[in-house]
């Protein structure tokens, strides 16, 4: 199981570096991967980003049911993300304080920092699921390098 999922990100990562070659621009490079992700991992039940904008995470490109606009300041998953500048591995939303549930059916969480070129901590990538501990290490590793093609 784990060995299949590690190779389907490596087969993603490949499609995902190529098509990157045709764009630069961040926002066109997080929906691309919002779009291979949320259509070749079925345990993913939303895939988006949440953008840093004075001081307020506000929703970025995504993929899935209807996501909250603005997340409430120093609450919930993504901004535990923020604030502690490291991928967050959520088993069991249920059980995560202050979590944020944009949709009722979701289950398990991992949301992981987005850094620009000089490193600095512009956003986050969010991922769903409707699977109670949907993600591991291996997703988490994934990405991770998934999220660092979007400004490289
Ligand atoms: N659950 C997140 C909010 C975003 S939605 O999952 C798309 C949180 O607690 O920050």
């Amino acid at each position: 199981m784990e060995i299949r999922k590690a190779r389907k990100y490596v087969r993603i990562y490949t499609q995902l570096e190529i098509l990157m070659q045709s764009c630069s621009d961040p926002l066109a490079r997080m929906a691309t991967i919002n779009a291979i992700l949320y259509h070749k991992m079925e345990s993913f039940s939303w895939v988006g980003f949440y953008l840093l904008s004075n001081g307020q995470l506000i929703v970025g490109p995504y993929q899935g049911p209807l996501a909250c606009q603005v997340l409430e300041n120093n609450k919930g998953v993504c901004w535990a993300c923020i604030n502690e500048q490291k991928t967050i591995t959520v088993p069991d939303v249920r059980a995560f304080p202050g979590h944020i549930a944009c949709d009722s059916r979701s289950r398990s969480e991992i949301v992981i920092p987005l850094r620009n070129k000089d490193k600095e901590v512009v956003g986050v990538m969010d991922v769903d699921s409707r699977i109670t501990g949907n993600f591991d290490d291996t997703d988490a590793r994934e990405l991770e390098k998934i999220c660092s093609l979007v400004y490289r």
